[in-house]
């Protein structure tokens, strides 16, 4: 069954605001503390949008580490030692320019305005750096000497790990380090939906490679990379990869590449693939006085390694993966998402609730859930439910109907062609399987 056919397109702006209620009404995102008018840039993630966000974090997990035999995991802490930030740069580059406007008492990032306010025309203040650092106080005292930050990127915890997990794993180089973490910048402009906001979270890979290999590697990685979004199901018509310019480049990176999406916005980052060289190591290094280094043994050298990263937000990824599945079409707006990351693999149904076949669904339900996110429903007209269920993405409609009861099979619809094949209740489960398999 082909679950990935591409019906009609619609993407201009106003369809961010259909997906935005799309969302709140399928129980996808919600925005956060509603009831208190909402916290800016903060989003829930409801029943479907947990259930998405942690299928596309599955997937990429097993991709990077299960799959592959060159890359361990961690989970590190979110708090961190003060001077790691130092270490890495945070604490003095990690700013935005910010102008106020003298009338409104507006604030604008300085690079994104002219010279007047936006808002109402007033003057505005020279440019003052601004970090984007959240910050708090660890123990009861709150003073200087006790400040720490809330991580601005995952990154930081593998690096400090990384003779930790080289030493416990026996690890030769090159290999690499995965983690899926919160992070948090107090974004002056957060916006569109969930594409930019000051909490989300990051799904990084470093890879710790021989100086020398590491165009090579930034290479390989740039293309696996892009080919995982094409297997979330992304049309690869919207993706890209954009090299950085010298001048674009972060203080630490030799060479960069984004993996793009062409949003209902523009074109936006998804994804930062970026060769750091030693810098982050030594760095490390010269902070702690702890050396961070690899002893090759076969060569017998020991050298500071370098660093290929694969950085990607998984809020941003979700997003992408709604607004490339959303589809209008006549009389059904359908989301038209990967089986393998759709939050329900199936619903199932009785055609009428009567003549037993309501059991019948319930008890094929029941078998099904041990497997995989399944849902019952009877409620309403067949044709409202699957409507419905199009809606939220699910690929699969299971009906019991009254031929079941003669020969004992089902139909199958399939969500994006609403075409409907017969087959064995038995077979029910290994059809879906295969098509949901990851
Ligand atoms: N360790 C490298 C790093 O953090 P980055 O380009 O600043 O690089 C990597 O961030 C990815 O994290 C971005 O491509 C984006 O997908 C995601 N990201 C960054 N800031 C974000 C924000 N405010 N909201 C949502 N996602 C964000």
């Amino acid at each position: 069954m082909d679950c990935m056919t591409k019906t009609k397109e619609n993407k201009s702006p106003e369809i961010m605001d259909k997906l935005v209620s799309l969302c709140k009404r399928r129980g996808y995102i919600f925005q956060s503390s509603e009831i208190y008018g909402g916290l800016n840039s903060c989003w829930d993630y409801g029943p479907l949008g947990v259930e998405l966000k942690r299928n596309i974090a599955d997937i990429w997990w097993r991709s990077m580490t299960l799959k592959r035999d060159d890359v361990e995991g961690i989970d590190a802490s979110i708090l961190m030692h003060p001077r790691v930030w130092e270490a890495s740069g945070h604490v003095q580059n990690f700013t935005d320019p910010l102008v106020d406007c003298k009338e409104c008492k507006q604030r604008f990032r300085a690079d994104q305005i002219e010279d007047v306010c936006p808002q109402c025309g007033g003057e505005l203040t020279e440019p003052r750096l601004f970090n984007l650092m959240f910050h708090t106080f660890i123990g009861p005292v709150q003073d200087e000497a006790n400040i720490v930050y809330l991580r601005p990127e995952t990154a930081q915890g593998i690096y400090v790990n990384f003779m930790n997990v080289q030493t416990a794993c026996r690890r030769k180089i090159p290999f690499g380090i995965a983690q899926i973490g919160k992070a948090f910048r107090n974004e002056i402009t957060p916006g569109n939906f969930v594409f930019r906001t000051r909490e989300f979270e990051q799904m990084e890979m470093q890879y710790f490679v021989k100086p020398g290999s590491d165009d090579e590697w930034l290479k390989t990685w740039k293309d696996i990379r892009i080919n995982w979004f094409k297997e979330l199901g992304v049309n690869p018509e919207k993706l890209r990869l954009k090299q950085h310019h010298e001048k674009e480049l972060a203080h630490y990176a030799k060479d960069a590449y984004d993996v793009e999406y062409e949003f209902p916005f523009g074109w936006q980052e998804l994804e930062g693939i970026h060769n750091r060289t030693d810098f982050d190591l030594k760095r490390h290094t010269e902070y702690s006085g702890k050396p961070i280094n690899y002893f090759d043994e076969e060569a017998k050298e020991r050298y500071v390694p370098y660093i290929i990263e694969t950085s990607v937000g998984l809020n941003r990824t979700l997003l992408t993966c709604l607004v490339d599945a959303y589809r209008e079409e006549e009389g059904r707006v359908v989301l038209s998402l990967s089986p393998k990351i759709a939050p329900i693999k199936a619903a199932i149904m009785p055609l009428v609730k009567r003549d037993g076949m309501d059991t019948i669904a319930y008890d094929l339900y029941n078998k099904m859930r041990n497997t995989f996110k399944v849902f019952y429903d009877v409620s309403g007209s067949i044709g409202r439910r699957y409507r419905r269920q199009d809606e939220a993405g699910t690929p699969f409609c299971v009906t019991v109907d009254s031929q079941t009861l003669e020969d004992n099979t089902v139909t199958i619809r399939e969500r994006d062609s609403m075409k409907q094949e017969r087959y064995a209740i038995g077979d029910v489960i290994g059809i879906i399987e295969k098509a949901v398999s990851i």
